[in-house]
């Protein structure tokens, strides 16, 4: 089975567990995801549009590739399992799940009405650090909440095997540690990267330290990660925030999650370059979120809560270079850079891009408080410009 609009009016009275509509109620679809892996559609009633819900279907292949592009729609299963934990930890963060078909691979949530995607707030230079406070709150509570540290061990574990998402933790490790480095017909990059790209393909040290992530990303068992928090995840309404998208959610390295936060901020940080309040706002929306993240992390031992800290913050940072790195040289780039149009300052900003998120990785054992972060990003921010 697979919904589009003109099947979804049947599909939603045959199942009669969403509840949403009532049963004479003539209904509409339209699709509006604009991701790349599923389909997402909103559904309404026609007679009263503010009766709504969202659908998201994972086909078994990659949607904007096609069918020969096979993928597990159990993807989704994973998903409707995180919004179960999402709902019951954080549910002012976390869209409400109505229902999930597994056969089906449809989940029916709350429709996130005037939302709209945080990237584009950050792209405008509209920065608010209110946003930041509740996506470290998110992440702290799920975070804290699931750690091992927390658990017992048979509760640690049944989370591991509830969430063995390891087909999307396998295209991550792919995507983000492996082939940006390596000769792979799914890498672009701006012409005029190239000495750039071979300097960072011959970078020992670097590669050395990309393989230790990678180990890391691959076998650290600390808590339920979301997996794919960057700022195109996040949704927001006035100082309103809901994390969406979890389909890459594993027990794993939760300082994955704070490390694509920042790397997004980053991102937008480097485009930014001509706008020195812009670029403040951002600095301090980072900031803002290891301060409340800190805070509101959940672990009764105050030595053993510092120590798991540390490690988050240092695997953060070096999480935090890859994400920089691969969103310019490998296959998924973001549109606060590739919306640079002036060519030449898109490849003076990407050149300093680059070679900070490479100073990340190399240097994350090194950098272990905020105030070492942001003196490191103040003396390594102007490169090339
Ligand atoms: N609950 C929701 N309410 C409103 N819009 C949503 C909701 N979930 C997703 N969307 C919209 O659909 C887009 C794609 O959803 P996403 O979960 O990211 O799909 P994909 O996994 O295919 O990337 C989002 O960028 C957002 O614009
Ligand atoms: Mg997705």
């Amino acid at each position: 089975m697979e919904l589009n609009p003109k099947n979804i009016p049947d599909y939603i009275h045959e199942q009669l567990e969403i509840g949403v509509f009532s049963a004479d109620a003539e209904i509409a679809a339209e699709e509006i995801g604009d991701g790349n892996l599923n389909f997402v559609f909103r559904v309404y009633d026609v007679n009263e549009p503010s009766n709504s819900i969202v659908l998201k279907h994972a086909p078994p292949y990659i949607k904007i590739l096609g069918p020969s592009y096979e993928l597990t729609p159990d993807r989704l299963t994973y998903e409707s399992r995180a919004l179960e934990v999402y709902n019951r930890l954080v549910p002012e963060y976390s869209p409400n799940q109505i229902y999930f078909h597994p056969q089906n691979y449809v989940i029916a949530m709350e429709d996130l009405k005037d939302y709209h995607i945080l990237r584009f707030d950050l792209i405008e230079g509209m920065v608010n650090p209110r946003i930041s406070e509740h996506i470290a709150r998110f992440m702290a509570i799920t975070h804290s909440r699931t750690h091992a540290h927390n658990l017992r061990s048979d509760e640690a574990e049944s989370y591991a095997s509830r969430f063995d998402n390891h087909v999307m933790q396998g295209i991550t490790a792919d995507y983000v540690f492996t082939k940006p480095f390596i000769n792979d017909p799914t890498n672009f990059y701006t012409e005029g990267l190239e000495s750039q790209v071979g300097t960072l393909k011959g970078d020992q040290q670097l590669l050395s330290q990309i393989d230790h992530l990678k180990k890391i990303f691959l076998t650290s068992k600390q808590g339920l990660t979301h997996g794919d928090l960057h700022t195109g995840s996040v949704m927001v309404r006035g100082d309103s925030a809901k994390v969406i998208d979890s389909e890459f959610v594993f027990y794993g390295p939760v300082g994955f999650d704070m490390g694509l936060y920042w790397a997004n901020y980053l991102l937008s940080y480097f485009s930014h370059v001509e706008s020195t309040p812009v670029r403040t706002k951002l600095k301090t929306a980072i900031q803002r979120a290891w301060e409340i993240y800190e805070a509101e992390f959940e672990m009764d031992d105050g030595d053993r809560k510092a120590e798991v800290l540390k490690r988050i913050f240092h695997e953060s940072v070096g999480f935090t270079g890859m994400e920089m790195m691969r969103r310019l040289i490998g296959a998924a780039h973001v549109r606060d850079i590739e919306g640079i149009k002036d060519i030449a300052k898109k490849l003076a900003v990407e050149i300093a891009t680059l070679e900070f998120g490479s100073k990340l990785v190399k240097n994350h054992h090194e950098i272990g408080t905020m105030p070492e972060f942001m003196t490191y990003l103040e003396s390594n921010s102007s490169g090339g410009l």
